[in-house]
């Protein structure tokens, strides 16, 4: 793909002239358990912004999730996981962007590194179903990054749990503040809308009419508005949440203590406009990013941003890489020359690509907060800092130990090039992790859930022609190893020979059955750390 040709047949939709700087960004996620309604509320989330016209256009993403062929079919199509990796719309002079993230928990490395990449996250819960292992997970990653949560109870317009056990639910098991902000009136078959605890609006279901009641729960024309039993259920349980709960408090939701909560129903379009006005007015725009010299400011001149994520082949046709860049300050301009500090050369960013829902054009500029997707041929690694002729690098993305390890098995021989390139593209991607055996000449790729194994055969064969089967290896943990005596680290290389692979930038990993014969190796070789974690730099 050139982004000259895509220019030339998109129009150019990058962020307006007038908009006013990083302070109009609000960068976020959606976290959530597979079957929540992500899907679903990103597309509403866009069809509010305006940047897609019909319902469904998002849609077969999800369809793809429901069954592996399909899923690894869509995967290759490439067309809607690129475009949904960040989609950007604007609203009364906001600026959202949306990074997407895989649901399946076996793609869950892409996400924790996509979530390094945001400013904060709205949580997805069922209402049936309340916090789920996946949710669970991944509010740990923002925990740890002090991310902000916005909490979107879905599915209140059928049969739910009671909303009351699940802010409980959400206070005890995540240790989190709950301030109820927008409650359901009625659930199931008896809902009737939604009502703003703080706005005193009403949401009537069936109609998009919000109605204003000056008087609160007991304004006369409210009680007149709903049959006599529901609306004293309805009084009495907002009362109850209105009173029994913490106040909304935006600092303490911008510190991460505190999350406000809306009942809401992505699919009939229910409480997401008022989702969208809570991320508007009080989700934090960009924030400073962790670096070796420290936070980066937002507000600082110079522009700078990292690597989080690159996209192999998006256009099968041109092989290519898109690598995604957050920017984390200064003022960026198409053309620009920014310094490669892992190279330390420059690189001219002549076709920045800035993503519109499903269209992509050329960007003049962008800001703190942006993200942008830079074509490439493997200059840029995830992990790769850029910036304005400064030498420092953002901290903090992670590499996870894989959890699953194979032989990789070549059907033709004379493919071999075409299997490297495809490794190298897609251990790039982050889709696996690549390990030479220090004895032998097979590759040894290692993941964190199976599914990973099936779209990396599925996709060498398509992209780069080689078919590949897997096989087992006697490994099933595999930890990067180092230590503060070189000496002794060679040593144990030596001795380990058989037990000790590189990745893909030489690191030295130990490999070995189970986590019983890690602890015995671990307790006898006191000096030599074994990691389950590296920082990508
Ligand atoms: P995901 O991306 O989090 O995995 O979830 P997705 O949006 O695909 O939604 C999962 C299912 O839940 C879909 O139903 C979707 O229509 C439904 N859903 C989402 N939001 C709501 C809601 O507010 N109310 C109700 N009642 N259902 C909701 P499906 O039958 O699995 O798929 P489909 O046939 O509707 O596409």
């Amino acid at each position: 793909m050139s982004a000259t040709a895509l220019s030339e047949t998109i129009p150019a939709t990058a962020p307006k002239e007038e908009a006013v700087g990083h302070h109009s960004r609000r960068t976020f996620a959606i976290i959530s358990h597979p079957d929540a309604g992500k899907t679903t509320l990103t597309e509403k989330l866009l069809l509010a912004g305006g940047a897609i016209e019909m319902a469904g256009a998002v849609r077969s993403k999800g369809n793809g999730r429901r069954a592996k062929s399909d899923w690894m079919d869509i995967e290759k199509s490439r067309g809607i996981s690129v475009t949904s990796s960040v989609m950007t719309f604007e609203r009364d002079g906001i600026t959202f962007n949306l990074l997407d993230t895989p649901g399946h928990s076996d793609f869950s490395e892409d996400t924790y590194r996509t979530l390094t990449a945001v400013d904060s996250a709205i949580m997805v819960i069922d209402a049936a179903k309340g916090i789920e292992a996946q949710t669970r997970k991944l509010f740990e990653i923002c925990r740890l990054r002090d991310i902000p949560i916005i909490t979107f109870v879905n599915k209140v317009d059928r049969e739910g749990r009671d909303p009351f056990e699940l802010l409980d639910e959400i206070e005890e098991q995540l240790a989190l503040t709950v301030a109820p902000l927008v409650w359901p009136v009625g659930q199931g078959g008896l809902f009737k809308g939604c009502y703003n605890l703080a706005s005193n609006d009403f949401l009537f279901a069936g109609s998009d009419k919000t109605v204003h009641y000056d008087g609160g729960l007991d304004d006369p024309a409210l009680v007149k508005a709903l049959p006599a039993d529901i609306y004293a259920g309805f009084r009495d349980s907002a009362e109850l949440a209105a009173e029994g709960y913490a106040d909304f408090d935006p600092e303490a939701y911008r510190q991460g203590h505190l999350t406000p909560v809306i009942f809401g129903s992505a699919l009939q379009n229910f409480a997401v406009d008022q989702l969208m006005d809570v991320i508007a007015e009080h989700a934090p725009s960009p924030r400073p990013q962790p670096s070796d010299k420290g936070p980066v400011d937002p507000d600082g001149d110079k522009v700078s941003g990292f690597v989080f994520k690159v996209q192999a082949n998006m256009d099968p046709k041109h092989r290519d890489r898109v690598a995604f860049v957050r920017f984390c300050s200064g003022h960026f301009r198409r053309g620009m020359k920014l310094d490669h500090v892992r190279s330390g050369k420059q690189l001219a960013v002549s076709n920045p690509i800035y993503f519109f829902a499903q269209e992509r054009a050329l960007t003049e500029e962008a800001y703190a907060g942006d993200v942008i997707g830079i074509p490439n041929h493997g200059t840029l690694r995830v992990g790769d800092t850029l910036t304005e002729g400064e030498n420092f690098r953002f901290t903090g993305l992670p590499a996870f130990a894989p959890e699953v390890l194979r032989r990789v098995r070549l059907e033709d021989s004379m493919k071999l090039k075409q299997l490297r390139r495809g490794l190298e593209d897609l251990a790039e991607e982050g889709l696996v992790q690549v390990f030479r055996p220090s004895i032998g000449s097979d590759w040894i790729v290692g993941v964190v859930g199976p599914l990973q194994l099936d779209v990396l055969a599925s996709r060498i064969a398509g992209e780069y022609k080689a078919d590949v089967s897997f096989e087992p290896v006697p490994f099933n943990v595999a930890r990067w190893i180092r230590s503060e005596n070189d000496a002794k680290l060679q040593a144990f290389i030596r001795e380990n020979i058989t037990h000790v692979s590189r990745d893909r930038d030489g690191r030295p990993v130990y490999l070995c059955k189970d986590s019983w014969d890690l602890r015995f190796m671990m307790d006898r070789n006191k000096d030599i750390a074994f990691d389950a974690t590296r920082e990508i730099v």
